[in-house]
């Protein structure tokens, strides 16, 4: 199997040593998520939430592409919108920023987005997407890829016209995440068909959809023949899983999980880097990822009760320390 991915750009090719990609996700994977996700996974490509190209180019939001410059290793940044012109400039933008890479939406489902023509939307809008590839191609020299779904509905899968299309614009990788757009995150992502599409194309493609740990990565490339993978998802609670599966696809046997206890003081490091980021609203931030990560061990649900309850930062990591010497009295 392969472990490295390259994708040709323009006049900048970028060779990544980790075919195990982080899916860009809103609300989630933003600098702080990423570092942790960095610690486990060192070569991977990791992605910015999406950013909105108008909304940079007004100057909102121009923090999330401009954080990237200080980071370690390969960082893509994911555009979404409709206007030719805004994403052409936001590229380039992103592309002095750093990006590694150049991520456009074709298939977030999300009514805020897609009712703008900007994510989904573009399916149903060939033309425009592929004006979208060309202008962006022709602004940047980095690689430029899109990540889309299977299709607008199961009545209307024209995904390979539109593929080839977006391929003979410049688009130089995609990812395609196994589901319609009606289907939202209902039923399985459909690994069958990425392997069609694959084989019909012939710049990279990344499959995703539904890989929640190592054994789901081996049986999507098996069946996919995908040249990397992406997992959404699975990062949720699980900064460490992208490392993971990397480090299994790679055949390294020295991959150690975090325990228990070092899961909960990654959960006090999250609460503090969203503190000093935000001050006290990080903590209203972080509930959600502790949520996520506060599971599978004896007394996880009264913890998870407790810390939505806390009133202060002080109050949740003393509630998290307490667990921390009640598991150690055990052990
Ligand atoms: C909370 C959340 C936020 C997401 N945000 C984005 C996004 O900003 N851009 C994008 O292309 N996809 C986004 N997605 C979709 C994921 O990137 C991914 O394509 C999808 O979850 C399927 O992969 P999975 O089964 O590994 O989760 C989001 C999904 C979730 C659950």
């Amino acid at each position: 199997m392969h472990t490295s991915l390259i994708i040709k750009g323009k006049e900048v090719s970028r060779e990544i040593k980790s075919i195990v990609i982080q899916s860009p996700l809103a609300g989630v994977t933003d600098k702080i998520f990423r570092k942790f996700i960095r610690r486990w996974a060192p070569e991977s490509l990791l992605f910015t939430e999406m950013v909105n190209a108008t909304s940079l180019n007004l100057g909102y939001g121009v923090e999330k592409i401009n954080q990237i410059s200080n980071e370690e290793g390969p960082v893509g940044i994911q555009l979404f919108d409709n206007r030719p012109n805004s994403v052409a400039d936001a590229a380039k933008e992103s592309e002095s920023s750093g990006a590694y890479i150049i991520d456009i939406n074709m298939g977030c489902p999300v009514k805020k987005i897609a009712k703008k023509g900007g994510g989904s939307a573009l399916l149903k809008d060939p033309s425009l997407a592929v004006e979208l590839v060309k202008r962006i191609s022709r602004a940047v020299n980095i690689p430029v890829s899109v990540k889309t779904r299977i299709g607008w509905s199961d009545k209307d899968k024209n995904i390979k016209e539109f593929l080839l299309r977006l391929q003979d614009a410049g688009a130089n990788m995609f990812t395609i995440h196994g589901r319609t757009r009606e289907q939202g995150f209902n039923g399985k992502a459909d690994w069958k068909f990425i392997r069609e599409l694959k084989e019909e194309l012939e710049i990279p493609v990344i499959a995703n959809g539904d890989i929640f740990n190592v054994k789901d990565a081996i049986e999507c490339l098996k069946i996919t023949k995908a040249d990397g993978i992406m997992i959404g998802r699975g990062v949720l609670g699980s900064p460490w899983i992208i490392g993971e599966i990397d480090s299994a696809l790679k055949g390294l046997k020295n991959f150690k999980k975090p325990t228990t206890e070092e899961k909960l003081h990654l959960i006090i490091e999250h609460i503090d880097e969203l503190i000093f980021e935000k001050g006290e609203h990080g903590l209203l931030l972080a509930r959600k990822h502790i949520a996520w990560t506060c599971k599978e061990f004896d007394g996880a649900q009264n913890l998870r009760k407790n810390l939505v309850k806390a009133k202060s930062a002080k109050e949740a990591k003393d509630e998290i320390l307490l667990m921390i010497s009640s598991l150690k009295d055990k052990s």
